[in-house]
């Protein structure tokens, strides 16, 4: 697999990464067995898929355990990214930065990792009761501790803390801002798709500028554009598509238009190449058209669909396919 560089720390990794959370948290919980997702793991690492996204509150804590197990043997192939910052509480999520969190966590991961560092470790959310350089001077120090290779930060969403007439991710960039004062940013963590590109208009290339690496999450749309969900089927009751504004039966099937069109391009490259190309590789190879500097981290907890993202890092969109995409129909639904 094409590899990535990110980060003034030149880290690098696959084109392509796995996002390991639904293996344990969002998505589908009949569905999550270990052993499948370890064996997913494996797959990934065995098509150059390195870089693992997890987080200490997917589970909470059971993903990193998961990861933590299946590279118990492997762990010099992979690359792994965690996160801290959010704890889970009954039926909310609570951020904490307070640096002497921030140093038990990290010690926690570690441990649940079964690892001695951390190749990139995200501020997950950013504490309100903190200031962000507090929590952020505690992460560097793990870096000099030897802890942690590099540091990343995720966004929140595109309008939080957007102040009238800005840009999208505004309030991300003004905390970047701040923490490159304190520590170099390695990665930037934010959801990046055909259906959600705002990151393109000013987060994406801030990171450029700076040589800051991107890690596109929610690639997939949740999985909407891989075009094998069935508007009205329903989700179980802890999916997070469950409660989200696009995956009601009537948004899911006002924009499949999207899907029709990934399909559409999906299928010439099919002919072209006399081998089945699939929307969810057209997703992910518009995405890593984006620049770069951007590594999506496709969620999957089935090897099946590894083996297929994997396959997008070998896929090359031509102008025309990118010209088709941009002049899809934006998406409807949406938490704003
Ligand atoms: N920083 C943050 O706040 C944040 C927020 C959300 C996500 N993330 C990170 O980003 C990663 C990706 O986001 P995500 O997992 O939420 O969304 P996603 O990657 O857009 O979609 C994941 C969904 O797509 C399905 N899928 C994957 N490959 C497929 C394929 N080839 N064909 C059909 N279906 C396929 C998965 O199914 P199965 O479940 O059946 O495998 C899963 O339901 C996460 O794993 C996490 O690491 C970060």
């Amino acid at each position: 697999m094409e590899r990535r560089t990110i980060g003034a720390a030149a880290l690098e990794v696959g084109a392509v990464g796995l996002g390991c959370m639904p293996m344990s948290w969002a998505y589908s919980g009949s569905r999550q067995r270990g052993a499948e997702s370890l064996r997913t793991v494996h797959a990934a690492l065995d098509r150059g898929a390195t870089l693992l996204d997890t987080a200490d509150m997917y589970g909470p804590f059971t993903n990193e355990l998961l990861v933590g197990r299946a590279l118990k043997d492997r762990r010099a192939r992979a690359f792994v990214s965690t996160k801290v910052g959010l704890l889970v509480g009954e039926q909310h999520l609570v951020a904490n930065g307070r640096p002497s969190y921030v140093r038990r966590a990290c010690d926690a991961s570690l441990r649940r990792l079964q690892t001695d560092v951390i190749d990139l470790y995200q501020l997950h959310r950013e504490d309100p009761e903190v200031p962000v350089e507090e929590t952020w001077g505690a992460m560097a120090e793990l870096v000099t501790a030897g802890k942690v290779r590099a540091l990343g930060l995720c966004a929140v969403g595109a309008h939080f803390r957007r102040r009238p007439g800005a840009r999208p991710y505004d309030g991300t960039i003004r905390t970047l801002e701040r923490v490159q004062q304190v520590f170099p940013v390695s990665a930037v963590q934010a959801e990046l798709s055909v259906w959600s590109p705002e990151a393109l208009e000013a987060l994406l290339p801030w990171c450029g500028a700076r040589g800051v690496g991107f890690l596109a999450a929610m690639p997939l749309g949740n999985g909407f554009l891989t075009g094998t969900l069935t508007p009205g089927e329903g989700f179980e009751r802890h999916d997070m598509r469950a409660r989200h504004p696009r995956f009601t039966a009537e948004m899911m099937a006002a924009n499949q238009p999207i899907v029709v069109g990934l399909r559409r391009v999906a299928a010439r490259h099919s002919a072209a190449r006399g081998a089945n190309v699939t929307p969810a590789q057209v997703a992910l190879a518009w995405v890593l058209s984006c620049g770069p500097h951007v590594v999506p981290v496709p969620g999957a907890k089935r090897e099946c669909w590894v083996a297929e993202n994997a396959g997008a890092a070998g896929l090359r969109l031509t102008e025309g396919d990118l010209a088709e995409i941009a002049a899809l129909p934006p998406a409807l639904g949406s938490w704003d």
